[in-house]
């Protein structure tokens, strides 16, 4: 398929009895989605983070239809994760490079959830997502060095680290190191296999 044609229809993913990722739905997903935003620890380690002001129906709802917007403008695909119905996450492929052969991939789940193996379910589920039907031959993802959890979740879901970039994160009021992190097609043994 060509990479257009991929956005013309959102495709789910199943990962698992429990665990779905499906497109984002503004109405429905504002206020879940609001909420993990305004839990501060969640967002450590990601630059440019702003807690939310009080809850605004209408500018969470606009929030989560820039990303249908960014889907139909073949920008990123964005997927929240759902636990049994539950908006738990949230995991888009993005900053798609070299003819469309190489994506970066980003994540988040609230923080009742973590380290309970759920995102590196999530992850690997979209990284054969990624190569078998989008395409790609590599997927980036960069960890703050001190962002265990997700260093973790890189290197349990089968990203290699490639090295460290120097002042990567802008945090603290400060520039902070972050771990390039990458999966390759032939890490998942996917070579050949067709969506
Ligand atoms: C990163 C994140 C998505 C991981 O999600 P998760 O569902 O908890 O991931 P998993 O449970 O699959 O894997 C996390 C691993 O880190 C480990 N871990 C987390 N914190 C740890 C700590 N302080 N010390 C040691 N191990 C730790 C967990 O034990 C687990 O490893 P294990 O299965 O070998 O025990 C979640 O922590 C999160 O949303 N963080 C905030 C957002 C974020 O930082 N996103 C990434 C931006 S690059």
């Amino acid at each position: 398929m060509a990479f257009c044609d991929l956005f013309k229809e959102f495709q789910p993913i199943r990962v698992d009895g429990n665990i779905s990722l499906r497109q984002h739905e503004p109405e429905k997903d504002a206020r879940p989605l609001w909420e993990i935003y305004c839990d501060e620890e969640n967002f450590k380690y990601f630059s440019g983070y702003r807690k939310p002001h009080d809850w605004n129906k209408e500018g969470a709802i606009r929030a989560e239809a820039s990303r249908v917007k960014g889907f139909k403008g073949k920008r990123e695909y964005s997927w929240v994760v759902t636990i049994n119905g539950e908006v738990v996450g949230q995991i888009q492929l993005f900053n798609f490079t070299n003819h469309n052969t190489c994506a970066e991939v980003g994540y988040f789940i609230k923080r009742k959830y973590w380290n309970q193996g759920i995102n590196t379910k999530v992850l690997i589920a979209v990284c054969k997502f990624g190569f078998r039907v989008m395409g790609f031959e590599r997927i980036e993802a960069i960890a703050h060095v001190d962002n265990i959890g997700s260093n973790r979740t890189l290197q349990k879901a089968g990203f290699t680290k490639e090295g460290m970039l120097r002042k990567r994160f802008y945090l603290n009021d400060r520039a902070e190191d972050g771990n390039m992190y990458a999966i390759v097609k032939e890490d998942l043994g996917l070579r050949g296999i067709k969506g």
